[in-house]
């Protein structure tokens, strides 16, 4: 048996563009009070066109990376949970593993589950950890997507771009995860789906936020009978958690999915833990918008680096959705020395840096978008280190980090 497992490192990154749903609402004819209070959103990130889900990943990979101290050769599985890969056959972890420089005797592969992709990863490293198998290396599950809905539509304000690298290991710094204990709910819905020909995913909105809180409810039924303890006197059970973080379509679904896990407590006013228990996790996700796989990731980013306390020492919750659909509640405890390590990243200070779009811009750029799996190579690229360089000879080419 290995020590304790967990989450050792995080790395963000989100494109360096973005809009104000204040703006869009106004482009929109939609009252801002829509968007902004009746979804939860103030921002959504966009991406640019040199920019994919594998430049994405690269840039949170490397963070990660560096802000644990560790090589690219101490890594043994490298996953990318992704539902807007960029091929039907090389996996997005494989442009990953050649832009940072992870080593040969590595598992690459990459996972689909909607948004519930990444924690398929996470869920599959950790036992490889616990297993023995991993001998003392690290496992790099990255989160990666651009979620994108089409102009006009319902689902446009709940578009978003980023990524979310999770350095996994023995010892963890950040937060260390609980084994054994995993509360899981799948079912065969058509909620949201993106058929093949299709750059835009489409979804069964209200549909999509019943079944939502259907698999929350059998996630944590699921995760409350394999925990079985009795809450003490005067507290509910959810309260053995400092705080939560859910997957986050728009903040608003993360807060009626908080009070219906409350409900199921039998806490008569469900909705007063919600500032306390959830908030923290909110604040980054609203800035940033949905970004699939890696919105759970988010939203504890944001506990760890947001939250007005400490929650060194205490246990979080986490809950995972993905649409089609697969659910899965887990916890885990946080770290002493967890908030500074991820307040050194300084994702505030990005997000602020970002430059706004308007609407017209914006518009150009989804357009632009629609074709860039063809964008011969040598287009402009604004992104720098790891920016997407277009197509040459059918293969999708990159800027390497410290190239000329
Ligand atoms: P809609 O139909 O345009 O909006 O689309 P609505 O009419 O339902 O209004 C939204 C909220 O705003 C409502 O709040 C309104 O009352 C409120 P609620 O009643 O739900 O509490 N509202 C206002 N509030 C203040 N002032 C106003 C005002 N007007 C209205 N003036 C919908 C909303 C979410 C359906 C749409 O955006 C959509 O289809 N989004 C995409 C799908 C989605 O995000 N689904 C979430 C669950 S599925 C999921 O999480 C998986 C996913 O991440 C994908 C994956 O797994 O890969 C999506």
């Amino acid at each position: 048996m290995t020590s304790t497992v967990g989450i050792d490192a995080l790395g963000v990154a989100v494109p360096s563009t973005c809009v104000r749903l204040e703006d869009l609402a106004v482009a929109r004819n939609v009252e801002p009070a829509k968007f902004l209070q009746g979804l939860g959103t103030r921002v959504m990130g966009v991406a640019l066109p040199d920019e994919d889900t594998v430049t994405l990943a690269a840039r949170a990979a490397h963070e990660a990376l560096q802000s644990a101290g560790v090589r690219g050769d101490e890594v043994g599985l490298l996953a990318v949970g992704t539902e807007t890969a960029v091929d039907h056959s090389k996996p997005v972890a494989s442009y990953v593993q050649g832009l940072v420089g992870i080593g040969s005797n590595c598992r690459v592969f990459e996972t689909k589950h909607a948004c519930y992709g990444g924690t398929a990863a996470l869920q599959l490293a950790l036992d490889w950890i616990r297993s023995g198998s991993a001998r003392g290396r690290k496992a790099l599950v990255i989160c990666s997507d651009i979620a994108r809905y089409g102009v006009g539509t319902p689902g446009e304000p709940t578009q978003g771009a980023g990524a979310v690298a999770i350095l996994l290991g023995e010892a963890p710094r950040l937060v260390a995860l609980e084994p054994g204990v995993s509360g899981v709910y799948s079912q065969d819905v058509h909620d949201f789906w993106r058929p093949l020909y299709s750059k835009d995913a489409l979804v069964d909105g209200h549909y999509s936020v019943k079944c939502y809180l259907d698999a929350l409810e059998g996630a944590w039924r699921n995760y409350r009978e394999l925990v079985a303890e009795v809450p003490p006197a005067g507290s509910f059970f959810s309260d053995r958690f400092a705080a939560l973080a859910y997957h986050v379509p728009y903040g608003k679904l993360a807060r009626k999915g908080h009070q219906r896990l409350r409900e199921l407590d039998g806490d008569p006013t469900p909705d007063t833990s919600f500032a306390r228990l959830v908030e923290p996790g909110l604040v980054l996700p609203s800035l940033v918008g949905n970004i699939y796989t890696g919105s759970l990731y988010l939203s504890l980013t944001s506990l760890l680096a947001c939250h007005p306390g400490s929650l060194e020492g205490q246990r979080v919750g986490l809950f995972s959705y993905g649409s089609g659909s697969c659910a899965e509640f887990f916890g885990g405890t946080v770290q002493p020395g967890a908030h500074a390590r991820v307040r050194a990243l300084g994702l505030m200070e990005r997000l602020e840096a970002r430059r706004v779009l308007g609407i017209p811009e914006y518009e150009a750029i989804m357009r632009e978008r629609e074709l860039i799996d063809e964008r011969p190579a040598g287009a402009a690229t604004e992104t720098g280190a790891f920016g997407y360089l277009g197509v040459e000879q059918e293969r999708r080419t990159y800027a390497r980090r410290g190239a000329a």
